[in-house]
């Protein structure tokens, strides 16, 4: 049976990242790589929409959230973390963990941060410096209205920081025209690489607040790798069969068109939706917010999400994921970002519907209770 993968990360790889990965290692200080490397830099830049730098490190996602704190902020400085699941609440205690003033604006899991009660949030805590954003809360299938959120931070003098490991890539981000000062994401999701680099495009407000920044700092610190990056190298060893992939990942990315890839995600969202909606699931997001990269629904009544992702698995092979958090059980999500297309999205909904009807079917007369 072969495989329908549709995590929300680690997502599938394109023959073009997994042939590229069997490429024999080069040395990190020479020519071949200063080419690959500044080949890699120029197209995420152009991935990112941003003029301003891109940077990238061994690492995943939860590197990016520390790298963003002890590059642009320092010990004590309040900053807010407007936090709508659970890699907000994650990027919220990494803040804790590193001494920040962390002040929250949380709202219901599935609902979206909306300008407003960002603003209002803003206007009750005018001291911080930074506002924490997740622009695809991967954990309950919202994706926030990033540009609003972005304007209103910075109408309040704050800094920008963006989670966008599950949006990079798949969603219309514009890092320049909206002002985000610190982009972060992860290699696995819709960059379709294995999991294993943490990308960051860094705005020009974003190292001015690096200059002020007093947290110590060493693999991640943002002028080393800005120094190296400029030279086309890294100032540690790179993981060079990650960065083949990545570079075989752009070239399709930029291949396919920036806008194609964003019209292709949001094509996959509808269809799953429609299909989640056709046999009588719940969606779990705020309809105004569902996001394109990832969709949460609930099992069928009287059904857990385990079981039913059990069936998906084990009479399907398709490979979902359940809820986080109090959501564990609640809700099963659907991963459609990065390689993936309307063939495989189609199987999964097939498949759903196979599955629902079997773990929802009363046990059979005559059946050995278990
Ligand atoms: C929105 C978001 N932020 C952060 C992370 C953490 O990334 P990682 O597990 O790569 O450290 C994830 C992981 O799924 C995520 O979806």
């Amino acid at each position: 049976m072969t495989i329908n993968f549709r995590l929300p990360g680690p997502t599938p790889l394109p023959p073009a990242v997994l042939a590229a990965m069997q490429r024999e290692m080069i040395p990190h200080r020479g020519p071949a790589f200063r080419d690959l490397f500044r080949e890699i830099l120029r197209l995420a830049k152009l991935v990112h929409r941003t003029d301003g730098d891109v940077l990238i490190w061994p690492g995943t996602g939860s590197a990016g959230w520390e790298a963003a704190i002890v590059n642009l902020l320092s010990p004590g400085d309040a900053v807010l973390a407007a936090v709508c699941g659970n890699f907000g609440d994650r990027f919220a205690q990494v803040g804790t963990a590193f001494g920040l003033d962390v002040r929250r604006l949380d709202v219901p899991w599935g609902e979206a941060i909306t300008p407003e009660a960002l603003d209002r949030a803003l206007d009750a805590h005018p001291d911080v410096s930074a506002v924490f954003l997740t622009h695809n809360e991967t954990s309950t299938g919202v994706t926030n209205p990033l540009p609003e959120l972005a304007r209103s931070a910075r109408q309040h003098g704050a800094l920008v920081i963006v989670d966008a490991v599950s949006s990079a890539g798949a969603l219309p981000l514009e890092t320049d025209a909206w002002g985000l000062d610190f982009v972060l994401s992860g290699s696995q999701k819709a960059w379709m690489c294995p999991p294993g680099l943490m990308i960051a495009a860094v705005g020009a407000r974003g190292w001015e607040a690096h200059a002020r920044s007093r947290f110590p700092r060493f693999f991640w610190d943002l002028s080393a790798a800005k120094r190296s990056a400029d030279q086309g190298m890294t100032p540690t060893t790179p993981p060079l069969t990650l960065l083949y992939a990545y570079r075989a990942a752009l070239d399709l990315i930029v291949g396919e068109g920036l806008e194609a890839v964003w019209g292709r995600h949001h094509a996959l969202g509808e269809q799953t939706r429609e299909g989640v909606r056709e046999l009588g699931l719940d969606l779990f997001a705020d309809p105004a917010y569902a996001s394109d990269t990832v969709t949460a629904f609930a099992p069928p009544t009287g059904v857990t999400a385990s079981a039913l992702l059990e069936v998906l698995r084990r009479d399907h092979g398709v490979e979902a994921q359940g809820g986080q958090g109090h959501l564990v059980d609640r809700i099963v999500r659907f991963g459609h970002m990065g390689w993936a297309h309307q063939d495989d999205l189609r199987d999964a909904l097939v498949a759903l519907k196979r599955a629902s009807a079997t773990v929802s079917a009363p046990p059979q007369a005559g059946a050995i209770p278990s």
